[in-house]
């Protein structure tokens, strides 16, 4: 067998012979094929990226048929139930598991830089009243490049690692300050006692206390969704970042354009229509009409389904678990019975078993969130800290990959050409 693709050009009668190197072949080799000398080379049309690999990546894995998810080789169950958010976003920046020294100084580097400049908090109560915390979050983390011009300095590895280390701990900061701003309370600042997710609750949801102490039940709960939601390889947010940081940027720019692709409703914004969907059905009885609706192409079974995977979102099944202890400690939402019973009918139901249509991280997600009282705006804030160390580890991969150029895609020209201008004076007359 010879790994290489024979193309014949129809056009021509020419064949071509196009090596194929790890399942995939490279567009540019098919340009060197032209009708005719003068004509541009054959070109790839891939609207959304559907089959086109953009970087080789040895960052995470995903095997959608098998439902298979691994941050550096380490299978997703294992990372959420045994380690912590800190040590996965080391092991996703950095490729292996930090030593007890290292691991050590990570969590005290983050834990020192959590802080953000006075003149940050000032431009951020200049938001609106009723400001989106996304939009507050996605401005807030590109000012920052204002306040590290020395971020530019992309080439030097030591730059490089102080900014992933002060976006990760600023992160939370001004993800909570955001929330703060939209309930008219005052902002909070980190407390340096508290772990990397405690002291994310404490800026969210301390008031008048000395000191705020979270449930360390919740507090593992939402490491937890942290961890699940840290890498997912070439997703939308994480090619926006990788797009803009290929032009040479700093990190926070390149950072900030990956919240903005995250805004998105067809991003990270399913959680929360998964939520306003479970509210309409009201109650199990009324969850056969609905498949029904679904079945008959009127409505959708948000949270199910995902171009990646087509069995259950191995992401899911974790969340599933932590709503369950979550409502131990909150006491639990009624939604969660329609949301199982809506599982249980969907996946014996011919019509999602014939399309593999499984749960797929978002159908839990927003119940946990509710439980903790978030309102839904915040719910991509979340997803955003979360997938932190991710664009980080995704962007510190691209700019030290020799292959990579400027991303810079081609496109199919529609528009008119060579016509003549008549200035307006003219054109008015
Ligand atoms: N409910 C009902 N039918 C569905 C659903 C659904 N949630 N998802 C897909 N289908 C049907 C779809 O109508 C199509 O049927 P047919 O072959 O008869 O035309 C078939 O399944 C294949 O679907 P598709 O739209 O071609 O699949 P896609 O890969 O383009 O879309 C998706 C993936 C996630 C956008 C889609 O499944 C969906 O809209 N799900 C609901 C929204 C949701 O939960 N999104 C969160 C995604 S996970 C978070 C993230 O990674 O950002």
């Amino acid at each position: 067998m010879t790994d290489s693709l024979t193309v014949r050009d129809n056009r021509t009668g020419q064949e071509y012979d196009v090596p194929i190197v790890d399942g995939t072949i490279r567009a540019a080799d098919l340009g060197k094929i032209k009708a005719t000398e003068e004509t541009p080379g054959l070109a790839v049309y891939d609207p959304g990226f559907v089959n086109t690999a953009s970087c080789r990546s040895a960052v995470t894995y995903i095997d959608g048929e098998k439902g298979i998810l691994e941050y550096r080789g380490y299978p997703i169950e294992q990372l959420a139930e045994k380690s912590n958010f800190l040590e996965v976003a080391y092991l996703l920046i950095n490729g292996t598991l930090p030593s007890k020294a290292e691991y050590d100084a990570w969590v005290h580097e983050i834990t020192y830089h959590t802080f953000v400049h006075e003149n940050v908090k000032s431009f951020m109560e200049g938001f609106r009243y009723d400001a989106h915390p996304m939009g507050m979050l996605m401005a807030s983390v590109g000012a920052l490049s204002t306040f590290y011009p020395d971020a530019r300095n992309i080439s030097d590895a030591d730059n490089r690692h102080m900014q992933m280390v002060r976006m990760i701990a600023k992160m939370p900061t001004l993800g909570a300050w955001s929330f703060r701003h939209a309930q008219g309370k005052p902002f909070v600042y980190p407390d340096n006692d508290l772990g990397y997710t405690a002291n994310f609750l404490s800026m969210l949801f301390k008031m008048s206390e000395q000191k705020y102490e979270p449930d360390e039940r919740l507090v593992k709960a939402l490491d937890v969704l942290f961890i699940l939601h840290a890498d997912h390889e070439q997703n939308c947010s994480t090619n926006a970042v990788r797009s803009v940081g290929s032009s040479q940027v700093d990190p926070y720019s390149a950072v900030a354009a990956g919240v903005g692709a995250l805004f998105g409703p067809l991003h990270g914004g399913a959680n929360e229509a998964v939520l306003r969907m479970l509210r309409r059905i009201g109650s199990k009885e009324n969850i056969p009409s609905f498949i029904d609706g679904v079945k008959n192409g009127n409505e959708k079974l948000m949270g199910f389904g995902h171009r990646v995977y087509k069995n259950y979102d191995p992401r899911a099944k974790i969340i599933k678990k932590s709503a369950e202890d979550v409502f131990e400690v909150t006491g639990t939402n009624p939604l969660l019975d329609i949301a199982l019973e809506l599982e249980k009918i969907a996946l014996e139901d011919e019509y999602f078993v014939k399309r593999k249509l499984y749960p797929n991280v978002d159908f839990y997600s927003g119940l946990i969130y509710e439980a903790f009282q978030f309102p839904p705006e915040m719910f991509t804030v979340l997803f955003a800290i979360g997938r932190t160390p991710g664009w980080l580890a995704q962007w510190h991969e691209l700019v030290q990959d020799k292959e990579q150029k400027i991303a810079r895609p081609k496109q199919i020209y529609t528009g008119d050409r060579q016509l003549t201008f008549a200035p307006a004076s003219e054109r008015w007359r």
